[in-house]
């Protein structure tokens, strides 16, 4: 089958990209000197996240509960759920904890400290955990500068219904940066920052085996990581039009993109009608900080070839308007041929399929399914 073959919406998934894009974060780790924990809900697949951990420890990160009982199932016996547990979730993540080598869970109250620790208690297990550390994100985490954040990791540690592992963080603010110089100091800030709350808990006794950072966009300019353990980039695997906006690749590093087709032509109004919208790419809005006209992806030819002066300009639910900043040529782009859109962001685009094709230039190779639900 090739790609012309397929039916729209298609998510594609260019191998020969990810490898490469794999290949190259797995020596960026090997040459900062730190583990490669890969995240893998940009894709949510087996077969995804096997390239990933290739030449790796083996250990994975996810986002959801869903996901790690199915990379559970799929083999994975080490992973980081990296959201802080919801109490009535605990139940079943110990169930889970019990038939895997190493199942992290992240706790940053002490709430959540002691629903973790209640659960461990009640069914005679020892459960993993680290404490999530805010690095400037302001989304989860605690404040390392605050005496009552030593406190908690002292009360994780001491907990002998717990294993505490560590720190954890990820420098999502990476992703407000408009140069790879500003994330550079993203990246500097996010490792002096563990680093030194890490220094500190030691020098209080708490044993501290773990310091957990990463961002695809700090791991793609990072260059010395002295004091951090262990990186959990994920969107790499994938990179997208934010990633390429930014600085942290390079468009043609992008190996996720989304096949449509073009169901209305408006040479009046320069525009086209596609056979996918929110639903296909999701809505996010991109790098406006960088490019407020960026749209809603990159609009390319059917080869992945980018198309300039084109913009997606508008989706609704089944709906995307493209739109070209030159009147479109007689005869050009006839409904029915297909258009392939880089979407703004890999991760939330990809979770709307079922099913990836997984192709290899224009031949469809494979195809992948992801994991569903929470
Ligand atoms: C806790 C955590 N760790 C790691 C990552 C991976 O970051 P990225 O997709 O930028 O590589 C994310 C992404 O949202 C995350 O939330």
């Amino acid at each position: 089958m090739r790609v012309g073959d397929l039916r729209t919406p298609a998510a594609l998934i260019d191998l020969d990209a990810l490898e490469r894009n794999v290949a190259r974060m797995g020596a960026t780790a090997a040459h900062l000197g730190v583990r490669l924990r890969p995240h893998v809900k940009t894709h949510k697949t087996l077969e995804g996240a096997r390239i990933q951990v290739r030449g790796q420890f083996g250990g994975i990160t996810v986002s959801t509960l869903a996901e790690a009982v199915f990379f559970a199932a799929g083999g994975f016996s080490d992973i980081t759920y990296a959201v802080p547990v919801a109490p009535a979730k605990l139940a079943e993540a110990a169930d889970l904890a019990g038939r895997l080598d190493r199942f992290n869970l992240l706790v940053d109250h002490s709430d959540a400290a002691a629903a973790v620790e209640a659960c461990a208690r009640e069914r005679g297990v020892v459960l993993s955990v680290f404490l999530k550390v805010d690095c400037g994100y302001h989304r989860a985490g605690v404040d390392p500068e605050h005496a009552e954040s030593a406190a908690l990791a002292a009360r994780l540690a001491a907990s002998p219904h717990l294993d505490f592992r560590g720190i954890l963080t990820h420098a999502g603010q990476s992703y407000h940066c408009r140069t790879a110089d500003e994330i550079r100091a993203v990246a500097a800030h996010e490792r002096d920052v563990m680093a030194a709350f890490a220094g500190r808990l030691r020098a209080a006794g708490v044993r501290v085996d773990e310091v957990s950072v990463g961002s695809t966009p700090t791991l793609a300019v990072a260059a010395d990581l002295t004091g951090i353990t262990e990186v959990r980039p994920g969107n790499y695997a994938f990179f997208d039009a934010t990633q390429a906006a930014i600085g942290s690749c390079a468009l043609a590093d992008v190996a996720f993109s989304v096949l449509l087709t073009v169901i209305g032509r408006y040479p009046e109004r320069r525009e086209l009608l596609l056979d996918g919208g929110a639903l296909a790419l999701s809505k996010d809005p991109g790098p406006v900080h960088v490019d407020p006209a960026c749209g809603y992806g990159i609009v390319c030819a059917a080869g992945g070839e980018p198309l300039p002066g084109w913009r997606v300009v508008s989706l609704s639910q089944e709906h995307g308007l493209a739109r070209s900043a030159q009147p479109l040529p007689t005869g050009s782009f006839p409904i029915g041929s297909l258009l392939r859109i880089v979407p703004n962001h890999s991760c939330l685009a990809a979770a709307l399929f079922e099913r990836y094709a997984v192709v290899r230039g224009d031949l469809v190779v494979d195809e992948w399914c992801p994991a569903r639900g929470w």
